[in-house]
């Protein structure tokens, strides 16, 4: 017998973007957003593990472009990429993307702006991406891909209760070098036990 909702295609309902969370506003992104981008985009320790290369001045414009569109989920390959708003100013930005859209996969990422590391924003923002993912689209698994040296990355992930579920030894030629990469993985199932959980842990501080 198939999984009730297997197939079901994660066509978002209106209204479930922009996301708030206690310090951060996640929304779509906008073009007065490049000079806030570049601040951290065009840094080279930001992209070292990412595919991208810093951005340029002259790249920013295209660079924000392509992501104003991707706001929702609703046919393969989709992907939703916010910027993430703390006092006015974008400090970083995360994404769901999409395969096939019955597979219910949702891969899960994010960039964040150093002068705003260490004080769990990109945390919050990631929760936020995970409720919005199994929440409002319904996805069964969410998962990263990293580069194990990526270990600010990697804590992110145990932070939101992923699991490592896969290192893969040199399959990728990436920026000069032979690179391993490591994959984690939250179910929805996991997912809600543990949102349940913090609520109740929450109530009773
Ligand atoms: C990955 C990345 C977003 C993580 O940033 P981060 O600052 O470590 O993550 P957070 O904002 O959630 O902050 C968590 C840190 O703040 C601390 N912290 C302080 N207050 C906190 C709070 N209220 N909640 C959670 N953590 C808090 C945590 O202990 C943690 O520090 P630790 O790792 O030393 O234990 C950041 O390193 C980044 O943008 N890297 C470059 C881009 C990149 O590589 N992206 C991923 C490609 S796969």
């Amino acid at each position: 017998m198939p999984e009730p909702a297997a197939g079901k295609p994660a066509v978002p309902a209106p209204g479930i973007l922009p996301r708030r969370t206690e310090r951060l506003l996640l929304r779509p992104f906008r073009h007065e957003d490049e000079a806030d981008v570049l601040a951290y985009r065009s840094r080279e320790e930001v992209v070292r593990y990412m595919p991208a290369d810093p951005l340029s001045e002259g790249a920013a414009h295209a660079f924000v472009a392509e992501r104003l569109q991707a706001t929702q989920i609703a046919a393969d390959n989709d992907r939703i990429i916010l910027a993430v708003e703390h006092g006015g100013r974008v400090i970083g930005d995360v994404l769901i993307g999409t395969g096939q859209l019955a597979d219910r996969q949702a891969e899960i990422g994010w960039a964040f702006n150093p002068e705003y590391h260490g004080r769990g924003l990109a945390t919050e923002a990631a929760r936020e991406l995970l409720s919005l993912a199994f929440g409002d689209l319904d996805m069964h698994r969410a998962w990263a891909q990293l580069d194990p040296r990526n270990i600010a990355s990697a804590r992110l992930c145990e932070r939101l209760g992923m699991r490592k579920e896969a290192h893969f030894v040199q399959d990728m030629w990436f920026k000069g070098e032979w690179r391993d990469t490591a994959i984690y993985a939250l179910l929805a199932a996991e997912w809600r036990e543990s949102s349940v959980a913090r609520s109740m842990s929450e109530r009773h501080r």
